[in-house]
């Protein structure tokens, strides 16, 4: 089963269940970083993280694979009267949507991980702009999830890939078997 099928019937079953996506709670623990502009959100599933910075004044742009993710976040901009744009796509192929360099305040991925997308985000975010990044790690007490290590990051990773960033967070928790990190792009 493809990606694209696999997440929509994932998604079809939590609409009719009406479950609300929800941010990232380290996300909105951050909001005092927050303070609007042009946002990212990648891989962005029922755009819990993007409904939620589209209130905090961003305007978003939101990626996924998912039509029926798509057309939910449509849905829901339209009848919140938010600013998000969703947009259909494979993540695979990001660099053919030639987005211009620094052109975003905030880059977000979370639940995601495709290594090969970093170092078109650090391209595309602009200096001082911000990127908020969750997911699975390679933890020691996390090793019955399910999760190929293709999918998780390795111990420290992100900090390692954005060591030219200040790190503004930093978190492994072993219990969520998560690595998140919020860093500022310098001058
Ligand atoms: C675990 S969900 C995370 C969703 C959301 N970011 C969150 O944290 O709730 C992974 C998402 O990645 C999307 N996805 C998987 N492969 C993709 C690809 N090649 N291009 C774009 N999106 C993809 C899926 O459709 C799904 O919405």
């Amino acid at each position: 089963m493809d990606d694209r099928v696999k997440w929509n019937r994932k998604y079809e079953e939590r609409i009719m269940l009406m479950i609300e996506p929800t941010a990232n709670s380290r996300l909105k623990e951050l909001s005092t970083h927050l303070t609007g502009g042009k946002a990212l959100d990648l891989a962005c599933g029922l755009g819990g993280n993007s409904l939620f910075l589209a209130r905090m004044n961003y305007y978003v742009e939101a990626i996924d694979i998912s039509d029926v993710a798509i057309d939910y976040i449509q849905e829901q901009s339209n009848m919140h009267h938010l600013s998000i744009v969703p947009r259909l796509f494979d993540l695979t192929e990001l660099n053919k949507l030639n987005f211009q360099k620094k052109s975003f305040d905030l880059v977000v991925i979370t639940n995601y991980l495709d290594r090969s997308l970093f170092p078109i985000v650090k391209e595309i975010i602009k200096e001082n702009g911000y990127f908020f990044m969750e997911t699975f790690f390679q933890s020691n007490l996390n090793d019955n999830l399910g999760v190929s290590n293709q999918y998780r990051l390795k111990p420290k990773e992100l900090l390692d890939e954005f060591s030219d960033w200040q790190i503004l967070f930093y978190e492994e928790s072993e219990q969520e078997a998560k690595q998140t990190i919020f860093c500022q792009k310098l001058n």
